[in-house]
């Protein structure tokens, strides 16, 4: 016995046949807009698509190096999967019984909620304003290494990216390229756009990352790179704030690496039938996440090592340091350095797709708006965001926008974001309905791991992310 809607009990069986029906009424909606995955596998490649970026291509491999390698790859190990797993989990939980776009969802249940919504699309906007703009310096590397010129034979291969990162206007018409691409595809809407272009890029990235790791573990002094990357370096961790700050530092890049917290699982979620098995699949795409980013320590580090380079140049790793290792490699270092571009801007344009999704159902659905006016708009406005950051670069402003937007978002109101919504779905919503909803299907809905994940949810996850927010925030200033 269950309790129905207007809180008389009534059996389980007509219980199940009202969600039944409520279902089939759903998927007709969905089917009608052309608004769902067309299965299990296009769902799981779009919100990969959505996690594996550059978070995990280019600021994992630097995070562990500068945290002591194997001890926060430790604790960003247990962060995924705990309060990683149990995020997502809920999320696209919470995204596939709300069904709508992510300011809408959290007013379904209480108005008061509304405002967490809006929250998690300013988030959303403030990541892919500097998201986009980062996408467009790739977009020139790869071209630069398809055309040839200064970015493969520059010599001071750190003093190129600088001039580039600084130039008043070309970076801006890459961003521009960069963001071009990413509204096309998001123009051709769920199934046709992100689902298409993720299905492809995803599996070409794994194969590709993989060729880039063997070829980088094969350079002479690349075992220097592994040590680094797997032997804790005590000096290293008493350098970078003890302890507590490589577990608010594995904690943030969980975060930022899952693309959990913000709601973009949700509105992933929102499009899936309900005959997907939640936990088992959040717990694939938790591993694929992780292991993405394992190897892209394992290509990257080594590489870096090897040219005898410093592995801590921050956005500068990438663009500074690896051409030198490309250059090493002579001819057979173009083809690789291509290849890598391809696959970290198959990395960056699935995130950034996600990003931008968040905020076009909601004008589509707030504004009853046209799938590509929606598109249009969304892009547009992040078009002028983005070029701001970009000129930020050249020091127009006196602040760095990237570097200011990136901490805000990942330190500041994602763990905030995150904390809201297990709130709402332990205490609002409520924890057991949230768990029928995870567990619709199942032969058994009240299992120990059930009850196991209601307790992370309500109780563990808002409270540990709250004690290391705080402890992040105390780092910051007593450092
Ligand atoms: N997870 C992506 C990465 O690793 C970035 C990203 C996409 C993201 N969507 C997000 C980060 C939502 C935070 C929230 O690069």
């Amino acid at each position: 016995m269950r309790n129905g809607k207007n809180g008389f009990l009534i059996p389980f069986f007509a219980y199940r046949k009202i969600r039944f029906e409520d279902d089939q009424m759903e998927t007709t909606q969905l089917e009608k807009d052309n608004k769902h995955w067309s299965g299990r596998f296009g769902f799981i490649m779009a919100v990969v698509g959505s996690a594996v970026g550059l978070g995990n291509i280019w600021r994992f491999p630097y995070v562990a190096g500068q945290q002591g390698g194997a001890i926060f790859l430790f604790v960003y190990i247990v962060m995924v999967a705990t309060i990683g797993f149990l995020l997502m989990s809920a999320e696209i939980t919470f995204g596939r019984n709300a069904h709508a776009n992510i300011v809408d969802a959290f007013q379904k249940r209480h108005k008061r909620w509304t405002f967490v919504g809006y929250l998690s699309i300013l988030v959303a906007f403030l990541i892919v304003s500097y998201y986009s703009v980062i996408g467009g310096w790739i977009t020139r590397y790869l071209g630069g290494y398809i055309i040839g010129g200064g970015f493969v034979s520059g010599g001071d291969y750190g003093g190129v990216f600088q001039d580039f990162s600084t130039h008043p206007y070309l970076p801006i018409i890459f961003n521009l390229v960069f963001l071009g691409a990413c509204t096309f595809i998001l123009a051709f809407g769920v199934k046709k756009g992100i689902e298409k272009v993720s299905k492809i890029m995803m599996p070409a990235l794994f194969v590709m990352i993989v060729f880039v790791a063997v070829v980088a573990l094969t350079m002479d002094g690349a075992l220097e790179g592994v040590k680094f990357f797997l032997i804790p370096d005590w000096e290293r961790i008493t350098q970078s704030g003890g302890v507590g700050g490589i577990i608010v530092a594995a904690m943030g890049q969980a975060f930022f690496s899952l693309s959990v917290g913000i709601g973009i699982n949700a509105t992933y979620g929102a499009y899936l039938k309900k005959d997907i098995n939640i936990p088992k699949n959040t717990a694939y795409i938790c591993g694929f996440d992780t292991f993405v980013a394992l190897v892209a320590g394992f290509a990257i580090l080594p590489a870096v090592f090897s040219v005898g380079l410093e592995p801590n140049a921050g956005p500068g790793l990438i663009f500074g340091s690896l051409p030198a290792v490309f250059h090493q490699l002579g001819g057979f270092g173009i083809a690789v350095a291509i290849i890598f571009f391809v696959l970290i801007l198959f990395a960056a344009i699935t995130s950034c797709i996600s990003l931008l999704e968040v905020m076009i159902v909601f004008v589509e659905e707030k504004f009853k708006f046209k799938r590509v006016l929606a598109t249009l708009t969304v892009c547009g406005v992040i078009l002028i965001t983005s070029t701001l950051v970009s000129l930020s670069q050249c020091g127009y402003f006196g602040v760095d926008l990237l570097e200011v937007f990136d901490l805000a978002t990942t330190n500041f109101l994602m763990p905030v974001c995150a904390i809201l919504m297990c709130v709402y779905i332990g205490y609002v919503w409520k924890i057991r309905k949230a768990a029928d909803e995870l567990t619709f299907g199942f032969q058994n809905q009240n299992g120990f791991w059930v009850r196991v994940w209601e307790i992370g949810v309500k109780y563990v996850v808002p409270l540990m992310v709250f004690v290391i927010f705080i402890f992040g925030i105390v780092g910051m200033f007593t450092k």
